[in-house]
């Protein structure tokens, strides 16, 4: 069983990807940590405290982080995710508390309790640099990193940059300088696999209430999409990611080497360049079947 630390911007589909973790035996879930991205830190905070015990999982600590990035201005997705970063879907508060320390402490607790954890970054990579900075040991107690983001070919904010990469391009730099395994799940893997409307309610969620929530959360992404594009499909990049990380051998295409990011203030900011090396590897494809085989696992939770 792989002990996992879920870095989110809750977002409608770090969210789903929160319920695959969940559905899956494979993966033991020892706490999130938010992150300023789709939406302000304090909503994505509020999405995740009622989204863990609306799972019956009220159990796993929530830690919150930054509000902004380690350079520049917040940016934000509520086009895509909705004003409250779930699709405007309102989930009952069940009075879930905060843990009373912050992401990059809560990242060291739970490292020092499970050395070796993996951590599944599923927004900008804020929290992750600060508490690199914070406790060097970090680099040594977490087995690794499994980030969604960055785009080898076309960008989603802009031509040339994915947008966890683009809110915050200097925490991926940090990152990328530390020791820590790395691996990418760049934007072009979820390009690859667009989701219809009516594939994804034809895929056999039923009545179950997981099923149900993601296609209510997903209703304001598919109605902006077919606005901006004339037709009602989605990527799913961080459930891909997290359907990754429970079975690895679903990718079809993986590169290894290093990315150099764009920091200066020009159009291509935040744009992340492959380059020749090993410094990570690139999940570049992942097989449809095997990935929905593993999103239907969330028809089990209740
Ligand atoms: O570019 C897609 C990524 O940005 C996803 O993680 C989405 O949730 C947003 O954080
Ligand atoms: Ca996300």
């Amino acid at each position: 069983m792989k002990k996992i630390l879920i870095d989110t911007d809750c977002g409608v589909d770090d969210a789903v990807a929160i319920m695959i973790a969940l559905a899956s035996s494979e993966l033991n879930v020892l706490g999130l940590t938010t992150v300023n991205g789709n939406v302000g830190v304090e909503q994505v905070t509020e999405n995740v405290l009622r989204l863990l015990p609306s799972l019956g999982r009220g159990d796993i600590p929530v830690f919150r982080g930054a509000s902004r990035p380690l350079i520049g201005q917040p940016h934000h997705a509520e086009g895509v995710h909705g004003r409250n970063g779930l699709g405007d879907v309102e989930l009952d508060d069940a009075g879930k508390p905060l843990e009373d320390t912050g992401a990059p402490e809560g990242m060291l607790r739970l490292a020092r309790e499970n050395p070796g954890l993996s951590l599944i970054a599923l927004g900008p990579l804020t929290n992750v640099a600060i508490a690199l900075n914070l406790y060097p040991e970090l680099e040594e107690l977490i087995g690794e990193i499994v980030s969604m983001g960055g785009a080898i070919g076309k960008g989603n904010v802009t031509p040339y940059a994915e947008f966890n990469y683009y809110a915050d391009p200097e925490s991926v730099q940090v990152v990328l300088e530390s020791k820590v395994p790395l691996t990418v799940v760049p934007w072009d893997a979820a390009v690859k696999m667009t989701h219809s409307e009516e594939e994804i309610c034809a895929l056999g969620f039923g009545d179950s209430k997981a099923g149900k929530l993601l296609l209510d959360m997903h209703r304001p992404l598919f109605s902006y999409i077919e606005k901006v594009y004339g037709n009602r499909a989605a990527m799913f990049p961080d459930p891909l990611t997290m359907a990754y990380v429970v079975n690895p051998n679903i990718a079809t295409q993986v590169l290894a080497g290093d990315l150099t990011m764009e920091l200066a203030d020009t159009p291509r900011r935040g744009a992340s360049v492959h380059r020749q090396g090993n410094r990570l590897e690139l999940v570049m494809e992942i097989d449809k079947a095997g990935f929905q085989s593993i999103l239907l696992r969330i028809r089990n939770l209740t």
